[in-house]
């Protein structure tokens, strides 16, 4: 080994000891004769200290380091002089007095400082990524990262499931997003598709009596890009055999639950993790990925609504809508630029407008006068009509009351990102708390008006709830299904269900999808003959790795937990991928590129 220690390891216990070190020059300070390096490693950095009249040769050579060189060193641990202590680093009490020193590789000045927090251009720093990951917030994330995968791991592995690895190149078949493709050499114009989740191969690894399977799978959905989804992605994929819904749920419960209490014990983590149906996190939050750290329930107002003047709520209600609101606690003195930007946010998400009700100071809400009001709606409700509207949401005077008026699905969403929104603007979601929860009974179609078809809301391998298989012929939207979510502080963190093990049931999904039997066989062949040879009860759930690493990092972006992510335009800056190919390669594949 070129080192004895790591340099953040070393201690005031370490006083006297002689040690060998190597890594970055992370700072370099010359003081009159002495010259004073941070040396960095991943375990952190060190003092050390180079005296000229000591250890001369020592000296010299550490004359010519710059920032980011690669260098060696000997020298001994001290305890630092009185008064140059620094105790805000692990390392802070001690330094090294060097007695020699080698260079091991010279560094060109950097694009950007390792050494500081300085905000930088996200392209540049992943243009080289490999110098962003020298910096000790990345060091970190991708540490717990590790954690993270070790401690999944250990836990399924005590549980008795098997990681089993499946293919990368697989047969293109349609699971909700679009293919990435790989051209065949062999058979030219055939094309492996790379895997959008493991999801047929762990139905098979379950027809197939491995009963308990867990991957640490890479998945590959080609669609757009956000800040919690790439491209390449990691899943932690599992699925059980025998089971129901409540036992992978448990089981995801119990996993969660000892990971944080395990690797990120800092957070406080709401226990047990409510299970609620999407209906309701619909009607209440207007989501079905609900940030459960604050309330600010959504409000159904119809009935009151109807009692008023006001037409848009007339119509939206006659039009078979809905009147739902939400109260912004503390903001009635918002300014004409803020509601007119949240009107705007509501607008952009398919609400005709927002009528916004600014409830002024006053003792109580009873006492509230009409002078007290700040609305462009005032003249069409009656103060009782107001004041009910209010109650009914739970306002105060000094509060905002925010009520959208239109169709059930949109007036809930809108208004779910209201509430996000709110939640976000007041401060109102704590950073340290995690709220999981379970999202359960989704709908198992929903229908397509462009396609003209209906469509999987989760896969076509979902089950649909027992009770409910003889509607997939009547009223297929009525159907509820076997899938559930995991999500966590408003983000999407997992999702599974019961599948379907019944070939005929499966059939008839498909028929639903628009395939007639031949084109399911054509495509699912692989799946529908292995459901003719014995096949378990079977359920499962994938839970997306980069989102919780990014929420156990609070990090807001899964690019800061990924090695080397992509950008939104899908494109690594650093390999310059993708990028074209010689015409050898092309013609090899039996490709053409269309001028
Ligand atoms: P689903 O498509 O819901 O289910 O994916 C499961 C979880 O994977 C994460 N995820 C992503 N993360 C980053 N980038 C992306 N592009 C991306 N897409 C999804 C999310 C999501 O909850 N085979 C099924 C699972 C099953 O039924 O067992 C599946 O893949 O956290």
């Amino acid at each position: 080994m070129l080192k004895s220690r790591n340099c953040g390891d070393l201690r005031l216990t370490d006083d006297g000891s002689q040690v060998t070190l190597a890594g970055w020059v992370h700072r370099r300070r010359d003081h009159g004769g002495l010259i004073f390096i941070d040396l960095r490693d991943r375990s952190g950095f060190v003092q050390v200290v180079f005296n000229p009249e000591s250890a001369p040769e020592a000296h010299r050579v550490a004359e010519t380091f710059r920032g980011e060189w690669v260098v060696g060193l000997t020298g001994q641990v001290g305890v630092r002089p009185e008064g140059t202590e620094n105790s805000r680093i692990p390392t802070g009490g001690v330094e090294v007095l060097a007695t020699e020193a080698r260079v091991m590789s010279q560094a060109k000045t950097p694009p950007f400082y390792i050494n500081d927090d300085q905000p930088v251009d996200e392209a540049l720093r992943l243009e080289y990524r490999y110098l962003d990951l020298r910096k000790e917030g990345m060091q970190r994330n991708l540490t717990l990262r590790h954690r993270i995968m070790k401690h999944i791991r250990d836990f399924l592995d005590a549980r008795g499931f098997i990681e089993v690895e499946t293919p990368m190149m697989i047969k293109s078949t349609p699971e909700g997003a679009r293919d990435y493709l790989v051209p065949s050499r062999v058979s030219p114009g055939e094309f492996y598709a790379l895997p959008q989740s493991p999801q047929q191969l762990k139905q098979l690894l379950m027809v197939a009596g491995m009963e308990r399977y867990y991957q640490i799978a890479r998945c590959f959905r080609d669609e757009d890009l956000r800040a919690d989804r790439q491209p390449e992605f990691t899943q932690l994929d599992l699925e059980m055999s025998f089971v129901e819904e409540k036992d992978v749920l448990d089981l995801a419960e119990e996993l969660f639950t000892s990971l944080v209490e395990t690797v990120t014990p800092e957070f406080k983590l709401l226990k047990p993790f409510p299970r609620i149906t999407f209906v309701e996190a619909m009607e209440r939050y207007g989501s079905d990925k609900p940030d459960l750290r604050f309330g600010l329930e959504l409000s159904e107002l119809s009935d009151l609504a109807l009692e008023t003047d006001l037409g848009v709520f007339r119509t939206a209600i006659n039009q078979g809508g809905i009147v739902k609101g939400v109260v912004a606690p503390g903001c009635a003195d918002y300014s004409r630029k803020e509601l007119d930007e949240l009107t705007e946010m509501a607008k952009s998400r398919g609400a005709k407008g927002l009528v916004t009700i600014a409830l002024g100071a006053a003792p109580s809400l009873e006492s509230l006068a009409e002078e007290d009001v700040r609305s462009a709606v005032k003249k069409f409700l009656t103060m009782e009509q107001l004041k009910g509207i209010a109650k009914r949401m739970g306002g105060s005077p000094g509060d905002l009351l925010l009520i959208v008026a239109g169709e059930e699905a949109m007036t809930n969403a809108v208004l779910g990102h209201l509430r996000q929104e709110l939640g976000h603007r007041l401060d109102l979601a704590d950073p340290d708390t995690l709220a999981f929860a379970f999202i359960v009974d989704f709908p198992l179609m929903k229908w397509s008006p462009e396609e003209k078809r209906w469509d999987s809301v989760h896969h076509p391998f979902t089950s649909p709830k027992d009770q409910d298989i003889p509607f997939l012929d009547s009223a297929p939207e009525t159907a509820h299904s076997k899938q559930y979510d995991m999500v966590c502080n408003g983000w999407e963190l997992a999702g599974g269900s019961i599948r379907i093990h019944d070939r005929e049931v499966q059939l008839k999904v498909f028929k639903l999808l628009g395939y007639t039997e031949e084109q399911a066989l054509e495509r699912f062949g692989h799946l529908l003959r292995a459901f003719e040879y014995g096949v378990p009860p079977h359920g499962g759930i994938a839970s997306g790795l980069d989102r919780v690493v990014m929420v156990l990092a609070k990090m807001d972006n899964i690019r800061e937990v990924i090695a080397f992510p992509k950008t939104q335009s899908a494109a690594d800056l650093m390999m310059g991928a993708p990028s074209p190919v010689s015409k050898e390669q092309l013609e090899e594949l039996h490709l053409q590129i269309r001028p």
